[in-house]
């Protein structure tokens, strides 16, 4: 993708998929681009047993430069201001998801969604989450059929142990995210599953 894109890297939820996100945002900031770290209030502050809250606050310092923006008046500027050339959540939890689908905005990431919208800019979802083929999939559809969401490419990760779980391939990030600023969603959008 062209360098020099202005980025803001939301994170929610979804502790697992952390450490996939993690060189993919390490590998976008090396290729020049400026990535601004944004945390929902549950991302930025749970301790898990995929990590401390303090261990990935400090992993994204580290691999940005930036500080973080993890509140709602933090996030309120970003469209005012236009902060951001696009605006990527990655991973994306169902609860997100769901608030996305439905106008709530009570997270630093829905906030900043929110602000950059007014723009019209880009946003793009890197889902991940257990019940996408059932509880998720209406606001899937949903956000799948609003302007201005991308989306990055999903599979079944397992689908006979999670028969309803998807997940967005994180390495595919950077394809999507350029494809967006033109205007496309990287296809193909639905991936194989994965064998398990
Ligand atoms: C260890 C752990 C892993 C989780 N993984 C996921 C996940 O992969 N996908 C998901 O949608 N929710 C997951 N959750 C649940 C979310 O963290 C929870 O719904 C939370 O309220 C999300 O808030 P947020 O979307 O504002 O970050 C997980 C929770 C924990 C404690």
């Amino acid at each position: 993708m062209n360098s020099s894109v202005r980025i803001g890297f939301a994170m929610t939820g979804s502790f697992c998929t952390f450490a996939s996100v993690l060189p993919v945002i390490q590998e976008l900031t090396e290729r020049g681009n400026t990535i601004t770290p944004i945390l929902s209030f549950h991302a930025g502050t749970l301790d898990t047993r995929f990590g401390t809250a303090a261990h990935w606050r400090h992993a994204l310092q580290q691999a940005t430069g930036r500080t973080l923006i993890d509140s709602i008046p933090a996030a309120e500027p970003i469209g005012p201001k236009a902060l951001f050339d696009v605006l990527v959540v990655a991973p994306c939890t169902g609860n997100t998801l769901a608030k996305l689908a439905h106008g709530i905005t009570d997270t630093p990431v829905t906030m900043a969604v929110k602000s950059h919208l007014r723009g019209e800019r880009p946003v793009i979802l890197a889902v991940s989450t257990n019940d996408g083929l059932s509880g998720s999939a209406a606001n899937l559809g949903t956000l799948l059929n609003r302007k201005h969401y991308y989306f990055v490419p999903l599979r079944q990760d397992a689908p006979r142990l999670k028969p309803r779980s998807i997940v967005a391939d994180m390495a595919l990030l950077p394809d999507t995210i350029q494809a967006a600023l033109s205007g496309q969603q990287l296809q193909p959008l639905l991936l194989a599953p994965s064998p398990s």
